[in-house]
C-alpha cells in the first residue's frame, strides 16, 4: 500500500503551477461524445478519474489518445456501445452524465446508477427528472437506469438545488434538442460555464451561464472543436492553504484568480497576505493566525471542495472558528484523523466547531476522500514530526504530481510505492 511520508514544520516557498481541473474535465469528456468526430481538449489533468472516463469511452467505441504535447484527442466518430461497465460508473460518479449523452445523439442508453460516497447519499433524483422532462423514458432495473428517447425536446427546468452535476447534464442533452430548454435555478460554477463555452464552440446555442438562469437553443448537430479545460481552483486553493498553514510564502502560477475569490477572501480574515493577479495568486503569512467562519454554498459562495483544507487550516487558529457545510451531509469524517494530530475540532450537525492548537503533532492517518486527503497533507505539513498518509488512491484522483509539487516547494515529503516487482522500495 503506497503512502505518503510528511516530515512537518517547514515553510512553503517558492512558486508552483496549477494543474488542469479534475471537475472541468470530468463535465467536458463526456460531452465529447455529443460530437462525431475528433475532439481536441488541452490541459486535461493526468489523474486516475480521467483515466477511468477515458477507459469507459473507449469501451464505448471512441478512439482517446493523448498527443506528444499533452493534449487529448477524443474521436467520436464510431461510438457502437450504449451500455457503460456498471462498476466503472459506480466508481466514478461523473460518469453518469453519459446518459443524457448517450440518449441525446443515439436515442438510446444503459448507465447504472452512481454510488453514493463518504461525503454524502449523492442522488441523481434532479438529473432523472430533467432528462424525463426534456422526453426520455428512463427505467430503474437492477441499479440501471435504461433509457430511450427517440427524440429530445426543449422544455423548462427548474432545479430545486443549483446541482453543478446536474446542469452539466442537462445542459449536454438539450443542446440538440428540438426546441429551447432553459434551466432554472442552475449551478453557476466555473466548471459549468466552461462546460458551455466549450459546447458553443462545438456549435450550440448556449446562453446565460454563470447567472442562475441558462438558455439552451437545440441546434440539429455539433462539430468537432479544440478546447482547453480550466486551471483547477481546488487545487490553487489547497496550494494557498499550504503556504498559509506552513507560514511561508507561495506564488501559485497559471489560475483564474477570480475563481479562487471565495478562498482568498476567507484567508485575507485569517492574517494571511494575499495578493491576486489575473493569472497568479501571492500567499504569505508570518503572523498568528485568526480564527474565521466558513459556511459551504454553491458558487460563487464558499466552494465546499475547499472546506476540508480550510478547516485543517483554522486548527490552528487563535481562537474558535465554526465551519458550516450546507451542500453534502457528512461532509466532517476526516476531523477524527485531525484530532489524532492534535487538533481540537468538534462536530455538531452540520457544523464543526474549531478552536485553534499551538501546535499539531504527526499521527498516521488515512484520506477518508479526496480533500478530506488534501486536508491532512495541508495539516501534515504544519505539523511537529512525521505524518504518514494512508489510502491514497483518493488523492489520485484530484490532484496530479502533489507531492513533487510540494517538494519543489520546500517540502519534507515523499512517496514510498509498494515493493515493486525487484521487491525494492521506489520513493517518488
Ligand atoms: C460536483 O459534484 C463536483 N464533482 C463535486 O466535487 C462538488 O463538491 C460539487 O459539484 C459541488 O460543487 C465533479 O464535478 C466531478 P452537485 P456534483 O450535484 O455535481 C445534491 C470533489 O471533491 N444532489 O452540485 O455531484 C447532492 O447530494 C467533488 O472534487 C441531489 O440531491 O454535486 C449534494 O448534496 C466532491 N440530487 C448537492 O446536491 C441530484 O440529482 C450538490 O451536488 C444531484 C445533487
Amino acid at each position: 500500500m503506497d503512502t505518503i511520508k510528511i516530515r512537518g514544520g517547514r515553510p512553503l516557498h517558492g512558486s508552483v503551477k496549477v494543474g488542469g481541473s479534475k471537475n472541468d474535465a470530468l463535465a467536458i469528456i463526456p460531452a465529447a461524445l455529443l460530437v462525431p468526430g475528433i475532439t481536441k481538449l488541452r490541459n486535461v489533468p493526468r489523474i486516475s478519474d480521467v483515466e477511468r472516463l477515458l477507459n469507459i469511452l473507449r469501451y464505448l467505441g471512441a478512439d482517446t489518445r493523448f498527443l506528444p504535447d499533452g493534449a487529448l484527442e477524443i474521436d467520436a466518430s464510431a461510438i457502437h456501445r450504449f451500455d457503460t461497465p456498471q462498476d466503472q460508473v459506480q466508481q466514478m460518479r461523473a460518469s453518469f452524465n453519459l446518459l443524457g449523452v448517450l440518449l441525446a445523439r443515439f436515442g438510446k442508453a444503459s448507465v447504472a446508477m452512481p454510488g453514493g460516497c463518504n461525503i454524502g447519499a449523492r442522488p441523481v433524483n434532479f438529473h432523472v427528472k430533467g432528462l424525463e422532462q426534456l422526453g426520455a423514458h428512463l427505467m430503474l432495473e437492477h441499479g440501471v437506469y435504461e433509457g430511450t428517447a427517440p427524440r429530445l425536446n426543449g422544455t423548462e427546468v427548474y432545479l430545486e438545488f443549483p446541482s453543478a452535476g446536474a446542469t452539466q447534464h442537462l445542459m449536454c442533452a438539450a443542446a440538440c434538442a428540438e426546441g429551447v430548454t432553459t434551466i432554472e435555478n442552475c449551478a453557476q460554477e466555473p466548471e459549468v460555464v466552461n462546460l458551455a463555452g466549450f459546447l458553443n464552440a462545438c456549435g450550440a446555442k448556449i446562453s446565460g451561464m454563470g447567472t442562475p438562469n441558462i438558455s439552451i437553443e437545440g441546434v440539429s448537430s455539433l462539430h468537432p472543436a479544440e478546447y482547453s479545460i480550466l486551471p483547477d481552483r481546488l487545487q490553487a486553493s489547497t496550494f494557498a492553504i499550504a503556504a498559509a498553514i506552513t507560514g511561508g510564502n507561495v506564488t501559485i502560477c497559471n489560475i483564474q484568480a477570480e475563481h479562487c475569490r471565495p478562498v482568498l477572501s476567507k484567508l485575507a480574515e485569517t492574517g494571511v497576505e494575499v495578493i491576486a493577479r489575473a493569472d497568479e495568486i501571492h500567499v504569505r503569512r508570518n503572523g498568528r493566525l485568526m480564527p474565521t467562519d466558513i459556511k459551504t454554498l454553491p458558487h460563487p459562495g464558499f466552494p465546499t471542495d475547499v472546506q476540508q483544507p480550510f478547516a485543517a487550516l483554522l486548527t490552528l487558529a487563535d481562537g474558535t472558528s465554526v465551519v458550516t457545510e450546507t451542500v453534502y451531509e457528512s461532509r466532517f469524517r476526516y476531523t477524527t484523523e485531525l484530532q489524532r494530530m492534535g487538533a481540537d475540532v468538534r462536530v455538531e450537525g452540520r457544523s464543526a466547531i474549531i478552536t485553534g492548537v499551538p501546535m499539531l503533532t504527526g499521527a498516521p492517518v488515512s484520506c477518508t476522500d479526496l480533500r478530506a486527503g488534501a486536508a491532512l497533507v495541508c495539516a501534515g505539513l504544519a505539523a511537529q514530526g512525521v505524518t504518514i498518509l494512508s489510502e491514497l488512491e483518493h488523492l489520485d484522483r484530484g490532484y496530479e504530481n502533489l507531492v513533487e509539487n510540494l517538494q519543489n516547494l520546500g517540502a519534507d515529503i515523499r512517496r514510498s510505492n509498494s515493493p515493486n516487482t525487484t521487491g525494492k522500495l521506489q520513493s517518488a
